[in-house]
């Protein structure tokens, strides 16, 4: 059952249990979208090819491992707010918003390039989430933003890579993460994956599709 199907029993001292829901039901996505970038970082760890492959693959590591303790953070403040957060795949894929990400292997700068909109997508989404929270609880707030610190350093070093010396992006403009691949490594072809269809989720995660569908208005592949 999704958090947000009913209201904690408690929650922590000074908020009311409604309030408590309401920071629940936001830092459920946000679980969700450390979780999914943790396993995107991984992917791109494995998956990077090209001259600048040992460069792109070690600089992931460090960056997933912090994404982990930021995933870590979010899901023990929901506890700690008397919720019960989910943590398994088939909550995240039957509860996010966005799609997998679509790049497979290819050029380690293309993918730079790719998930540069990656951390557009969460940051964003984390900026609004502070905003929500801000007037209900400044701890989650508080919180929120820890994490904004971390991963807005870590589009710097991505965008880094994509930078020019009169300070323009390769991939400015892109609205895909195929098209911002291209853009950042147009003589490299980038590999298109299949990104996984809501139709292949497993029987258990079916159950809350509908009802994930209903909750949200953002739309697909803008917001994590
Ligand atoms: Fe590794």
């Amino acid at each position: 059952m999704s958090p947000s199907a009913s209201a904690p029993r408690y929650t922590v001292p000074g908020l009311g249990l409604d309030e408590g829901r309401q920071v629940i039901d936001l830092l459920t996505l946000r679980l969700h979208a450390l979780n999914d970038l943790a396993l995107t970082l991984k992917h791109i760890h494995w998956n990077v090819v090209g001259p600048h492959f040992i460069a792109v693959h070690e600089m992931l590591d460090p960056q997933t491992a912090a994404v982990r303790e930021m995933a870590d953070s979010a899901a023990e403040r929901i506890s700690a707010l008397g919720g019960e957060p989910h943590g398994t795949p088939g909550a995240l894929v039957a509860e996010r918003t966005w799609d997998d990400y679509s790049v497979g292997r290819a050029d380690a700068i293309a993918h730079l390039g790719a998930l540069d909109l990656v951390y557009t997508g969460i940051i964003e989404d984390h900026r609004r989430a502070v905003q929500e929270a801000g007037g209900i609880d400044p701890i989650t707030e508080d919180l929120l933003i820890e994490h904004l610190r971390g991963l807005e350093q870590f589009q710097w070093f991505v965008r880094a890579h994509l930078e020019s010396g009169s300070g323009s992006l390769s991939n400015a403009g892109a609205t895909t993460e195929e098209q911002a691949a291209r853009r950042a490594a147009p003589q490299k072809a980038a590999a298109k994956r299949t990104p996984a269809k809501k139709t292949a989720l497993p029987p258990a995660a079916k159950k809350t599709v509908k009802r994930a569908a209903k909750k949200t208005t953002a739309s697909k592949r803008t917001t994590r």
